[in-house]
């Protein structure tokens, strides 16, 4: 604490959770944040002023819960991650040949969007312009795109039609900073070559919120070297929105959009958030790394997005012909499975007011709460500071019912096999009058620290 900080002053930090770290103690429950009153007071006040109907477009995203990310372009042909070019410093006269040599199998977005919906994904965004430039989609602007190089056809119109196939809603990826277009740096420092440079990314932007029908989420990137100002990006937005009234926007283009992209972490924030994350270490194709995450890893990552009131955009790097790496297909695969069994306690869940345990996440939709254990505790699990008693517990694995006391503030669940019944993660179904509230440790923490009762 520095000096001078006073008492209240401490506590008012703890109250906000900002001290705790410091503390080196959890934070402790705060009361519910999403309850009536708070769009008044601007908790998830809609972030883009137009058009205003930020509640209506978010609906679908919100039950949605779980979207896949493709990263696919001339680097995937490399292997060596998308950030090939620019890492290796690879000169453009030497990347644009590999535009030559881009042949993707057909099918391959067909067998992208299959995998999606096994996994229990509800929506994909693919990357129609990385940061190296090339265009997957037809356009006017280039003749670096893939209906005028080898592909010889518009792979972003079939990932469209794939993606519509199996019933998921449609996402564009679009980078800004652009290493191929002569002005894509110069923009930085040469008026002209801003104006010139503007014009082609919001042409772009036009032709794809125009020629593929309906689309469901623009997804930007990397807003260096300039600024909002700079990109133009309140009017880029505002065109995108009259030419797609339902569209969401994430917030990359410097401007605030509907929701926010917290990248290879998950961070709750106000207002609506995706945390996109990659299976292995990389976007991009990338064979030499292994380190891929186990369906465990996925699984409790997509939970605590939910618990904490986000999304979870997982990442496929497919190979330039279009084949997803092998390790990629059994993660999903086996993610599939478990949400085949407990989708139930993802999709459409709302923020969970309780979420402290040892070895467990939750999930809840209304007075449903969704226990989910990802460390089995042998035959109980205690949980501390619950507000109200459930009216029962059930496995969502089996429709087993579960034992559940309430005492004190203590939630118990009890009788439970030895060993847990569902894997990797077993999920218990604990229905509530309305949401119960956790306010656990915080009289003990604060106790601790200060050496003293909370001030009133
Ligand atoms: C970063 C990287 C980019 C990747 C993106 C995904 O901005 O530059 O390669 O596409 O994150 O969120």
């Amino acid at each position: 604490m520095s000096e001078g900080t006073s008492r209240r002053k401490y506590l008012q930090l703890l109250a906000t959770g900002a001290g705790w770290a410091a503390a080196g103690a959890a934070a402790p429950r705060q009361e519910p944040k999403e309850r009536k009153g708070d769009e008044k007071r601007g908790a998830n006040k809609p972030q883009l002023e137009s058009p205003p109907d930020h509640e209506h477009r978010m609906r679908w995203w919100r039950e949605a819960k779980f979207g896949m990310f493709i990263h696919w372009g001339l680097y995937s042909i490399l292997g060596r991650g998308e950030w090939v070019m620019a890492v290796e410093d690879i000169p453009v006269r030497e990347y644009e040949p590999l535009a030559k040599q881009f042949k993707p199998r057909p099918g391959a977005a067909r067998e992208w969007a299959r995998l999606a919906r096994d996994a229990g994904m509800k929506y994909m965004v693919m990357t129609t312009k990385h940061h190296e430039g090339f265009c997957l989609f037809d356009t006017k602007t280039t003749d670096y795109c893939a209906t005028k190089q080898a592909p010889g056809r518009d792979l972003v119109g079939e990932y469209v039609n794939a993606v519509r196939a199996e019933g998921l809603r449609v996402g564009f990826y679009f980078s800004l900073m652009d290493w191929h277009h002569p002005d894509g740096m110069k923009c930085k420092t040469d008026a002209a070559g801003r104006r010139r440079f503007i014009d082609y990314v919001h042409t772009q932007v036009r032709e794809l919120m125009t020629n593929y029908g309906k689309i469901d989420v623009l997804w930007y990137d990397m807003a260096y070297p300039l600024n909002a100002e700079g990109w133009q990006s309140k009017e880029l937005n505002e065109m995108v929105f009259r030419l797609q009234p339902d569209i969401i926007i994430n917030n990359r283009s410097g401007i605030p959009g509907d929701f926010t992209t917290p990248e290879q972490h998950i961070q709750a924030s106000k207002g609506d958030w995706e945390s996109c994350m990659t299976l292995n270490d990389n976007w991009g194709y990338a064979p030499a790394d292994e380190n891929w995450k186990p369906p465990k890893t996925v699984i409790t990552n997509l939970i605590r997005c939910t618990q904490d009131g986000g999304n979870y955009l997982l990442n496929i790097g497919p190979m330039a012909d279009g084949s997803v790496p092998d390790p990629g297909i059994r993660i999903l695969k086996s993610v599939g499975q478990w949400m085949q069994r407990n989708g139930s306690a993802i999709y459409g869940a709302q923020k969970s007011w309780v979420n402290i345990a040892e070895g467990a996440l939750f999930t809840r939709r209304d007075g449903m709460i969704y226990t989910h254990i990802h460390s089995w505790p042998g035959t109980t699990l205690t949980i501390g500071g619950i507000d109200k008693k459930p009216k029962g517990a059930k496995l969502m694995v089996s429709g087993q019912e579960v034992a559940v006391e309430h005492k004190g503030t203590q939630l118990i669940f009890s009788s439970l096999p030895n060993k847990p019944p569902d894997d990797p993660v077993t999920v218990i179904a604990a229905e509530f009058e309305s949401a119960p509230v956790q306010n656990s440790l915080a009289t003990r923490i604060i106790y601790a620290v200060l050496g003293g009762g909370p001030e009133s």
